[in-house]
């Protein structure tokens, strides 16, 4: 690894501290921290996140030129420390680091592959919140992940798009990158004029000097690293509110106005019905992103403001809408956790049909359970995916979707609505785990016995006998 060093690092280095941050010790040859971990143990992402802190918010102010695709930021990191620190890592992937600086003092730091190593200049004591800025540039990746799929910065005909799941975020701004470290953001992004820039949470404010436009995008409840999104291009935009006041801003690429428009009328209508069966919507605003069929191979649930590749359909809509609770309210604390997601935002389409004058969930169930060919259904558990490839996989989204159907089955309707917006209320703006998933059932339940489901649905390999 390089060890790179500003201008007040070389004075660091004359008193005789340069050499400090490959033996991890402190300045004054102390050792009062240890360094954090360079990843959070995820079994799927072993090197995504990091230990010994804590983000609480992000202040990313960024400036993009599609011409050129360069990218320019600074990120302002607060964080606690977890544990005295010597040093800690975040995570970013390519770009070029300007310099560091932690609580306004000038930090030696180092790369190797995703991991960018900051050595403060005064170790971090347990309890503390710390401000971390770090100045970068370049021109952001794509990242290819594991199932062979696109994420990171993803350049579009007219600007970029930015879709972080599993681990794209850290190709455009350094953190904290997994699920289990949320934070509140607030993200800045200036563009050429006639350009738009659209993110998540609120637009709090918009203003154009000298050939730039600046958009100001505050997200105040906490938000995993991989729901932040961020689309420059040009955009016709439709703000509204829903009956309940929630305030709508929908942003679509001009050659899908026309094929989204009656799918995206439905966004109030389908809050409403979710509202109604999984409890309050989490979040101060909502809407749409929709971008181009070429601009990325899925939808992703991006917080406040899904991303879509084209113009959606309607369950689609409702997919991304339900993982607003399941997902980004309620998020898995590790990848290996994805039905938590999938599964609930795939039986909220089977629940959206039955509602609406489609197939019951139980006969889509059947069906699926009846289709012999389907044999990609029945290739791992729904809790256990065989790999990092495999977590956005049919055993995780329909047979994650069949394993709630097994519950609602149990228990009854009224206990299973008690139980989805249960869990929803009970880890709002939190993380949890399938254990924290079934030990919630089993108390919400206590008369009946789920160890089969558990044993032969969720947790077992193959197809189960007939139901
Ligand atoms: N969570 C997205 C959905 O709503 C899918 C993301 C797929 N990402 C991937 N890397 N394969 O279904
Ligand atoms: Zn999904």
């Amino acid at each position: 690894a390089h060890v790179y060093r500003s201008a007040p690092i070389v004075r660091a280095a004359a008193a005789g501290c340069a050499l400090s941050l490959l033996a991890l010790t402190g300045c004054d040859g102390g050792v009062r921290g240890t360094p954090g971990g360079a990843g959070v143990r995820d079994p799927y992402f072993p090197r995504a996140g990091n230990g010994g802190y804590d983000v609480g918010h992000y202040d990313l102010t960024l400036a993009y030129d599609p011409d050129r695709r360069h990218l320019t930021g600074t990120a302002v990191i607060t964080a606690r420390a977890t544990q005295d620190l010597s040093a800690f890592n975040l995570d970013l992937e390519g770009l070029e680091v300007r310099g560091v600086t932690v609580e306004g003092k000038a930090a030696l730091f180092s790369r190797a592959g995703q991991e960018l190593t900051v050595r403060p200049h005064d170790d971090l004591v347990k309890g503390e919140t710390f401000r971390t800025t770090v100045r970068y540039a370049g021109r952001p990746r794509t990242v290819v992940d594991p199932d062979g799929s696109e994420e990171g910065w993803l350049p579009t005909a007219d600007g970029a798009l930015a879709l972080g799941e599993p681990v794209g975020s850290m190709t455009w701004f350094p953190g904290n990158n997994h699920p289990s470290d949320k934070a509140a953001y607030d993200i800045s992004v200036t563009v050429p004029e006639g350009l738009r820039a659209v993110s998540n949470g609120e637009l709090k404010n918009e203003t154009t000097g000298k050939g730039r436009t600046t958009f100001r995008w505050h997200t105040a409840e906490p938000m995993a690293s991989y729901l932040a999104t961020v689309a420059v291009g040009r955009f016709e935009i439709t703000r509204s509110t829903t009956k309940s006041g929630l305030p709508v801003y929908v942003a679509v690429d001009p050659t899908q106005v026309k094929a989204s428009r009656a799918v995206l009328a439905k966004i109030p209508e389908v809050i409403e019905w979710a509202e109604d069966n999984f409890g309050p919507y989490p979040f101060s605003s909502t809407g749409a992103v929709v971008g181009r069929d070429e601009d990325a191979g899925y939808a992703l649930e991006t917080q406040n403001r899904p991303v879509f590749p084209g113009a959606p359909d309607t369950g689609t809509l409702v997919h991304e809408i339900a993982h607003q609770w399941y997902g980004n309210s309620v998020t898995p604390r590790s990848w290996r956790d994805t039905w938590l997601n999938e599964a609930f935002a795939t039986y909220a389409e089977w629940l959206w049909k039955e509602d609406n004058g489609g197939d019951s969930a139980q006969r889509t169930f059947d069906a699926l359970y009846d289709d012999a060919g389907n044999k990609a259904l029945w290739a791992f558990p729904p809790a256990r995916p065989s790999g990092a490839e495999h977590i956005f996989d049919p055993p995780v989204y329909a047979r994650g979707a069949m394993v709630l159907h097994k519950i609602r089955r149990a228990v009854g309707d009224d206990t299973f609505y008690d139980i989805i917006q249960g869990w929803a209320a009970t880890h709002r703006h939190g993380n949890a785990s399938t254990a924290d998933f079934t030990a919630y059932v089993e108390k919400k339940a206590p008369d009946k016995d789920f160890g089969g489901i558990w044993k032969d649905w969720l947790y077992g390999e193959g197809r189960p006998a007939r139901p």
